[in-house]
């Protein structure tokens, strides 16, 4: 299926970024955007947990935010709805899962198709869930990385659209190995929502692809 999401530009391209706590990726769009490496506007952060430090990073760059706390739901596909409510409410045509702790059901899945990213810190589908660096670490692999994937209903196992790997050494600890892999998440995370947003790829069965000409 040939995508719609880059079929805009500029201003256009309006993106909104769920986050849980600490919120480094969101900064690395941040970032890439006030660089202008990505060519996008963050329509929104929103939050699950109230005081996430990524609020005060979206606040300082000047971001709308708005926590919505799960607990407060009666289900969670209510609490799916409120979110898609919120992100078409501000025309938002692409969400940036950043260390967003929850599990994504259908009520936002369907509206927004082949729409939705994550970052993760494995080579998926090694080590899905969480605690993936402590997985790597414990089944002893020579090679992890980070992966950005589209969101589907199976967790973490979507298409995958960007993979970096980094080494494992001897003597990493979760803390070192969660690092090098981190500097890779914050450079494939814009570069993979720019690509999405220009809109030249497709999706066939498990392959994000170069769209045909
Ligand atoms: C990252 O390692 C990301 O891959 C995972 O959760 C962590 C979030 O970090 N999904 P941050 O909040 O972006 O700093």
């Amino acid at each position: 299926m040939a995508s719609d999401v880059g079929a805009r530009s500029g201003a256009e391209h309006r993106i909104g970024v769920l986050i849980s706590g600490r919120g480094s990726n969101l900064q690395a769009l941040i970032d890439a955007i006030a660089k202008g490496t990505l060519d996008a506007t963050i329509a929104v952060v929103i939050s699950n947990k109230a005081g996430a430090q990524g609020l005060d990073r979206a606040s300082a760059a000047g971001i709308e935010t708005l926590t919505l706390d799960h607990r407060a739901a009666a289900t969670r596909d209510d609490y799916d709805r409120q979110l898609a409510a919120e992100l078409r409410a501000r025309k938002v045509r692409l969400v940036c899962l950043a260390g967003f702790m929850r599990l994504v059901g259908a009520p936002l899945l369907d509206t927004f198709p082949d729409a939705i990213l994550n970052v993760h810190p494995s080579l998926l589908p090694a080590f899905p869930g969480v605690d993936a660096q402590k997985q790597a670490l414990a089944y002893g692999v020579k090679v992890s990385g980070a992966t950005v994937h589209l969101v589907t209903h199976e967790l973490d196992g979507g298409p995958i659209v960007l993979q970096a790997a980094v080494p494992v050494h001897d003597d990493d600890s979760v803390e070192t190995l969660s690092a090098r892999i981190l500097e890779q998440e914050h450079r494939l995370y814009p570069t993979a929502v720019q690509m999405l947003l220009e809109g030249n790829w497709r999706v066939e069965g498990r392959r994000v692809l170069a769209a045909a000409r």
